[in-house]
């Protein structure tokens, strides 16, 4: 029996980047729907969903210290790491923020008009973090092909 292969930090960073992506899709959607009652149905529940997905996702990419692998591949990209790695906790404050404004009251959730546009402009945010983190991750890795020839 072939044993299963454990999976590169990269393989389950990019794995772990297209769950949130995926994520950030429907909540994207839920905003822009134009049916109420099902938006405000679901905003909690993906909201939470979404609280819980970053959390974890930004969990696993402090493990051992923020990007670990990265930082010893790129040490002379100090300062993006540590921007990057304050932007975790203002997206997570924000989100927080997001919630707490959408409760109306335990477990009942509702748009109002500020919802919105935060919800969007958080989406861009986290999408643009994301961004910058893969491009540094990519930035990294060839480099560390590249050392190998
Ligand atoms: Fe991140």
């Amino acid at each position: 029996m072939n044993p299963v292969k454990p999976k590169s930090w990269t393989e389950e960073l990019a794995h772990d980047h297209a769950q949130l992506g995926h994520l950030l899709s429907r909540v994207r959607q839920l905003v822009v729907t134009e049916n109420r009652e099902a938006r405000d149905r679901s905003l909690g529940t993906l909201l939470t969903a979404l609280t819980i997905e970053v959390r974890e996702h930004m969990e696993f990419e402090e493990h051992d210290g923020y990007l670990a692998p990265v930082q010893q591949r790129v040490p002379e990209k100090a300062a993006t790491i540590e921007q990057l790695r304050g932007e975790h906790d203002v997206l997570q404050s924000q989100l927080a923020r997001i919630l707490a404004d959408a409760t109306v009251r335990p477990g009942v959730y509702a748009f109002s008009e500020e919802i919105s546009p935060q919800v969007l402009q958080w989406i861009d945010r986290m999408r643009n973090h994301e961004r910058r983190e893969n491009q540094l991750v990519q930035d990294a890795f060839n480099r560390d092909i590249s050392a190998g020839d």
